[in-house]
């Protein structure tokens, strides 16, 4: 696939969907300079940032902002695959076990500037933090649209659903 160097191609292959070669090689050929992919990110001192640039029911793109220290939630998916490339600074990826009241990850990866990886539900609990030393932007693309999910909370051990929701939609066709 052809390297994709504007929001507009990537916004152009996103609506062609994943065709022969699928989001594996769509989110391989993700070349965006940062004049480019800039424009879609929002950093802010309270949580990470999720800002959603491309939104149907089947597919959905995300930038994620992450300053240093910043984590999401530890959470599943309810059933979506995803697929994730790390823009700028790196990400930790770490996986919980409720069964066994973990408070400490069972399994850590790091994803460095450039790095993709790949996403399921069979991950079970995990979560993203940055435990790098400057900010962090990743982009993500669900199969299907994630709209809930279960966080686990390991000071308490409870399980609890959760509305998944974005901080800034940026789609230009679904404003709002
Ligand atoms: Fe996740």
């Amino acid at each position: 696939m052809e390297s994709i160097l504007t929001l507009e191609q990537l916004h152009h292959n996103l609506i062609m969907g994943p065709g022969y070669e699928g989001y594996a090689q769509l989110i391989k050929a993700i070349d965006l300079p940062r004049e480019s992919y800039g424009s879609l990110c929002r950093w802010s001192d309270e949580r990470y940032q999720r800002i959603r640039f491309f939104d149907t029911d089947s597919l959905e793109g995300l930038m994620t902002c992450w300053k240093p220290g910043q984590s999401s939630s530890i959470h599943t998916y309810e059933h979506a695959i995803g697929w994730l490339k790390v823009l700028e600074g790196q990400i930790d990826w770490e996986h919980f076990s409720p069964e066994a009241h973990g408070a400490t990850p069972t399994y850590q990866k790091t994803f460095t500037t450039g790095e993709i990886g790949f996403l399921n539900d069979d991950l079970g609990f995990h979560r993203f933090v940055n435990r790098g030393p400057e900010p962090t932007a990743m982009l993500l693309l669900y199969a299907d649209k994630i709209k809930q999910w279960r966080s686990y909370d390991p000071k308490t051990g409870k399980i609890a659903e959760e509305t998944v929701t974005v901080d800034f939609n940026l789609d230009p066709d679904h404003q709002g």
